[in-house]
């Protein structure tokens, strides 16, 4: 056996949001979101499953940081849902939403475990939705304003802070592609998106500064590392553009202030432009303190400009071994992604901000989760971060996604990525063999492999 050792003070961790855990949807003055509606909308969301109570974690956040307590991580990742905040997105503030976040983040402290929080997590107030959302540009002077409520509040407790979860995901996944909420199809759209969630971050950031608020600020996109399936030009080029679509339209963007020219060009080939307006770059580039990195799958592809997608790329199935959700598992991805970072824009602090595996293993007959698979999973991963590291890529924790199975989206609650089984009738936890293994980690600092 080998023992594979990690930094001193690596922070080890879980993640959530709002939406997927939390509940209690109409409780204390919360407004809807565009979640809430798009769950109404019929074969949107499987079997018309939605948020109204999800893992219920607004009444049971106590027990549930009791449940981290025991877990042994030391920082807690999660989101603070904007309609409770601001119901209508944009008028006034409600007392009631602040304070459960302060509760929460009283209890994570007083339990010794650092708060890690996401100002958006794909939870738009439908009203803003209703006046064209992302897509509208008034949408980020409403954005600020939520931040800056949320700042004031946890200004000393709170000390990391990430603006987004995810930009691809709010842009081209729910506004071109139309899987999430508000599940638009048009290429325009997603990227007018892209944009006006990139120009909040940056101005999110400066707010930051401006008030002097404590802690340090990041951003939490999701990555992907595809792969040429030869080192034909053509090929090399498709799958640069397809991971280029994930990671460089907005890593790029955030970390030097400019869009990768190659992938601007693409889409104006497609008929889709960001409309930049003077001041936008600067503002998206503005210093940030620390990038979160979402990583979960990747692919091996080639170009085909027939049947690729629209950067002519089209997956070649490897054979690789895949999770329940049925993504490619390439732990080898994560290792290109870090270390691609490193190369292009230094040496940035980097938290792996999720990283996990769907697994829908059930209680065996004695109540037991045996989910080796995922525990496979996340030692494979865990295991490329430690490359990385020794590497030189400036990596200081992992939050593993997720604490708990919560609403998986489009897939509602028939995909599970907890460490920690959650009966949704009765709302009980069960700790699966992941929960065992993770706590190992986290305490031993080291792997053992
Ligand atoms: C999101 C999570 C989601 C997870 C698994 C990420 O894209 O940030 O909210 O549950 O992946 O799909």
């Amino acid at each position: 056996m080998a023992i594979v050792q990690f930094p001193e003070g690596f922070v080890w961790g879980a993640a959530t949001a709002a939406f997927q855990v939390e509940g209690a949807y109409r409780e204390d003055g919360r407004g809807l979101s565009i979640w809430d509606t798009f769950c109404r909308i019929p074969g949107k969301v499987w079997e018309g499953d939605n948020g109204d109570v999800a893992c219920d974690m607004y009444h049971r956040y106590k027990d549930d940081i009791r449940l981290m307590k025991d877990l042994g991580i030391t920082s807690y990742r999660f989101s603070v849902a904007w309609p409770r905040i601001i119901p209508d997105g944009s008028g006034e503030v409600n007392p009631k939403g602040v304070e459960f976040y302060r509760n929460l983040v009283d209890e994570l402290l007083a339990n010794g475990i650092e708060p890690m929080l996401t100002l958006y997590h794909w939870d738009l107030p439908q009203a803003l939705q209703d006046r064209g959302g992302w897509a509208n540009r008034e949408t980020i002077d409403h954005f600020l304003k939520y931040a800056e409520t949320v700042f004031r509040a946890l200004d000393g407790k709170v000390k990391l802070w990430a603006t987004f979860n995810e930009p691809w995901c709010i842009s081209f996944l729910s506004n071109y592609i139309g899987a999430h909420a508000p599940g638009l199809r048009d290429l325009q759209t997603a990227i007018d998106v892209a944009h006006n969630v990139l120009v909040a971050h940056g101005r999110t950031v400066r707010l930051f500064r401006e008030l002097g608020i404590r802690g340090r600020i990041g951003i939490a996109p999701n990555t992907e590392w595809a792969e040429p399936f030869t080192d034909r030009e053509e090929d090399v080029e498709a799958a640069w553009r397809r991971r280029g679509w994930l990671n460089e339209w907005f890593l790029r963007p955030v970390m030097t202030g400019e869009y990768p020219e190659k992938l601007a060009q693409w889409f104006e080939k497609l008929g889709g432009k960001p409309k930049i307006e003077p001041g936008d770059m600067e503002l998206i580039g503005s210093k940030i303190d620390f990038l979160g990195i979402n990583y979960y799958t990747g692919a091996i592809g080639r170009y085909n400009p027939e049947k690729g997608d629209i950067f002519g790329f089209e997956e070649v199935p490897m054979g690789w071994e895949k999770t329940d959700i049925g993504w490619n598992i390439y732990p080898q991805g994560l290792y290109n992604v870090l270390t691609y970072i490193k190369r292009e824009f230094g040496d940035i602090p980097i938290y792996i901000t999720e990283n996990g595996a769907c697994y829908n293993d059930e209680p065996d007959a004695v109540g037991r989760v045996r989910d080796a698979r995922r525990i496979e999973y996340l030692k494979k991963h865990v295991l490329q971060v430690a490359r990385a590291i020794g590497s030189g890529v400036n990596v200081k924790g992992y939050y593993t996604w997720s604490l708990m199975d919560n609403f998986e989206w489009a897939y509602g609650y028939s995909m599970r990525f907890g460490i920690l089984f959650v009966d949704y009738e009765t709302q009980r936890r069960i700790k699966k063999d992941s929960f065992y293994w993770y706590r190992k980690l986290a305490r031993n600092n080291y792997i053992e492999v």
